[in-house]
């Protein structure tokens, strides 16, 4: 097996409803965080961790994510006629060199595991990334993809992404067990997709970061439908627990759940706020209106 992680996926296909309307004509992925869209921070974390080919699963009416990928000629032969060339890099720098987009649709929204199951014809047999584009991490220095990469390259098996959350919310995410351990990472015993507080294992959520072994495509494979009728990629983890270890890695970063509006609201105030043209104006606008709440 290549020991290497060149591919990532990125399951795009969702209605978004949560963002209706500004997703009825466009998809969520498409939503700026300040100036930029969230899909493309997301192939930045890819291409941080040394990544070539992104692999988008996608559906009908996600033609921005595809053209934004693209070479926009047009749109630079005029800022080339205009001489604007900090634009221009901007532009160029969307697509760097020597990475690779491939894109997959995904006829149903079957869920999750199925949209990664989509990617199989082009990962084969390698292990590979997951990056969920609305969950934005942010830790100032290499990306979250690239801290788990490093642990891959040390563990060779498959690592999810996780953090504390509050215990309230475990019905939103899913949730792991691991063996009491003060390291920042440690092996799973237990997932389960979107449990009530009450059944929860723990408050140990899985984000959208993932590191798969291809063993995981015979998996989704064999799972049913499970929590919202969906198939549902933490049930088929689950299944590949009995015959591999999967680590559950805490990473290092702030997460921002770009798929709520409040998460939504809090990541572009927070990435203005670290933003070196935007930072100082917008800074003195807050200070302003926190006096009048
Ligand atoms: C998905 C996964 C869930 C994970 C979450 C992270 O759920 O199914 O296990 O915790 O992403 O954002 P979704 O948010 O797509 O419902």
């Amino acid at each position: 097996m290549s020991q290497k992680i060149t591919k990532a996926v990125f399951p795009v296909a969702g209605l978004g409803t949560r963002f209706l309307p500004a997703t009825k004509a466009i998809a969520k992925e498409m939503l700026p965080v300040v100036d930029k869209p969230l899909i493309q921070y997301a192939v930045e974390e890819a291409v941080a961790a040394g990544i070539d080919t992104m692999i988008f699963v996608t559906s009908r009416s996600k033609n921005a994510i595809m053209d934004h990928f693209d070479k926009a000629y047009e749109l630079e032969t005029e800022l080339e006629a205009k001489n604007k060339t900090e634009l221009l890099k901007i532009l160029k720098d969307i697509v760097p060199p020597n990475v690779s987009f491939v894109f997959i649709r995904q006829a149903e929204a079957l869920g999750l595991g199925h949209a990664v199951y989509c990617a199989r014809p082009v990962i084969g047999d390698e292990p590979f990334a997951v990056i969920l584009a609305d969950d934005m991490v942010e830790d100032g220095t290499r990306g979250c993809m690239a801290q788990m990469v490093d642990l891959y390259k040390e563990k060779q098996t498959s690592i999810l992404g996780v953090e504390r959350i509050n215990p309230a919310d475990t019905a939103s995410y899913g949730i792991v067990k691991t063996p009491e351990t003060t390291g920042q990472y440690a092996p799973i015993e237990v997932i389960v997709e979107k449990p009530k507080p009450e059944v929860a294992p723990s408050n140990l959520a899985v984000v959208g970061r993932y590191i798969l072994t291809p063993a995981i495509f015979d998996k989704i494979k064999n799972t049913g439908r499970g929590a919202g009728g969906e198939i549902q990629l933490t049930d088929a983890i689950a299944d590949l627990l009995k015959d591999e270890t999967v680590l559950a890695y805490e990473f290092e970063g702030t997460r921002y759940d770009c798929g709520a509006k409040l998460g939504f609201l809090i990541a572009n105030v927070e990435m203005a706020l670290l933003n070196a043209e935007l930072k100082d104006g917008f800074k003195s606008y807050l200070k302003e209106l926190v006096k009048t709440l």
